[in-house]
């Protein structure tokens, strides 16, 4: 039987889940399940680079895994748990160092948005992608399914296994990076991605009410400055996010009204409203039953730390071997070294 190709995702818990990691992210995860064998990870190692209060990591934590579990990834058919929980991820990252140029991570897109503007910046922003490097290759994952800002994430990746296995024998695949509808979406601004750091997000668990106070807000095309404009729906974002959750007839008449200025941006923002809550009725309700039963969720960790530090052991062991770190390696290799007797 062959074996199945691994995948390894991962989210920080920095605010709440919105529409872009759902669309992006977690629809892909949990659909994938069914073709490879996927590991998903709570990445808090990666969230305590920023700024942060230890009770709000601990409640995002939570409410990320009832988010991603009411999203429909079942924890049964795949391995869910938090970064810190399997200790590997960080020893990893470590004996990545070594291969890593520090040139390379302060090329880093996000790396140079994150930290202009700060007074003093911590070595963990700067070496964030090398503990992403370890996160994915710790699994030796051959997919990572990501949006497109995690591009260049990916690329320096690639280029740490590429150099690790040049430098002590082939271990590790090259990932590749695996992205699709849904991989930028953009925020109510109409511009930016839509980003909890920004501020401009969908809560995948919003009520229909607050879902609507949002939508409402959204910028529309803005050459449409009176209800008797024609409107263009290919440059309007409220029209780009019917496409995730309206059939296809409706969208080609709501795609010619607004062109013909029979419909106006409130009615289409109205109807992108309904049909969003409409079609996230199923996560709010999961993850209020999910909520009201944090037992459940502990468990879910538990076992997924569990799984994934088996696994991680085994790279490990490997790693170690290679680079002549670590107890067994030392205790096995006495005899190399060791003064002849006489
Ligand atoms: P994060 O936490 O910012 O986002 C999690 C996932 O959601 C995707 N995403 C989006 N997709 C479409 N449109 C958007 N507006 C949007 N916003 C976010 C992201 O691309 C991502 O797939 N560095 C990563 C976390 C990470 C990781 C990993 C990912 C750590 N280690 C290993 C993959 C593999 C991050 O900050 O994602």
């Amino acid at each position: 039987m062959s074996q199945r190709k691994r995948v390894f995702s991962g989210i920080q818990p920095t605010g709440e889940a919105h529409l872009g990691n759902y669309l992006g992210a977690f629809r892909r995860w949990a659909e994938m399940v069914n073709d490879y064998e996927c590991f998903y990870c709570i990445v808090d190692l990666h969230a305590i680079t920023r700024d942060y209060e230890r009770p709000e990591l601990l409640r995002r934590v939570f409410e990320l895994t009832v988010s991603l579990m009411a999203s429909g990834i079942d924890p049964e058919r795949c391995t869910l748990f938090v970064q810190s929980h399997v200790a590997q991820h960080s020893e990893l990252a470590w004996l990545f160092n070594v291969v890593t140029p520090v040139g390379d991570l302060q090329r880093m897109t996000q790396y140079k948005e994150k930290s202009a503007g700060l007074e003093s910046v911590n070595a963990g922003l700067l070496n964030y992608p090398v503990l992403q490097a370890a996160d994915i290759l710790l699994y030796r994952a051959d997919y990572v399914p990501v949006g497109d800002d995690q591009r260049q994430h990916l690329e320096l990746s690639r280029d740490v296994a590429r150099k690790w296995n040049a430098r002590f024998g082939d271990v590790f695949p090259e990932p590749e990076t695996l992205t699709g509808a849904g991989s930028r979406v953009l925020g109510l601004d109409g511009v930016a991605k839509m980003s909890k750091s920004i501020g401009n997000t969908l809560p995948i668990v919003a009520d229909p009410e607050q879902m609507w106070s949002l939508v409402r807000t959204a910028v529309t095309d803005p050459a449409r400055v009176r209800k008797n404009d024609p409107g263009n729906p290919n440059v309007c974002n409220v029209f780009a996010l019917h496409e995730f959750v309206t059939d296809d007839e409706a969208r080609a008449d709501i795609e010619i009204r607004c062109q013909t200025a029979t419909i106006g941006c409130v009615d289409c923002k109205r109807i992108l409203s309904d049909n969003l809550s409409e079609h996230l009725a199923p996560v709010r309700e999961r993850a209020a039953e999910l909520t009201a039963n944090p037992e459940r969720v502990v468990e879910v960790l538990a076992a997924g730390a569990e799984r994934a530090r088996s696994e991680a052991e085994k790279t490990m062991s490997i790693v170690c071997e290679r680079m002549g770190v670590g107890p067994d390696v030392l205790a096995a290799s006495l005899r190399e070294f060791a003064p002849k007797g006489p």
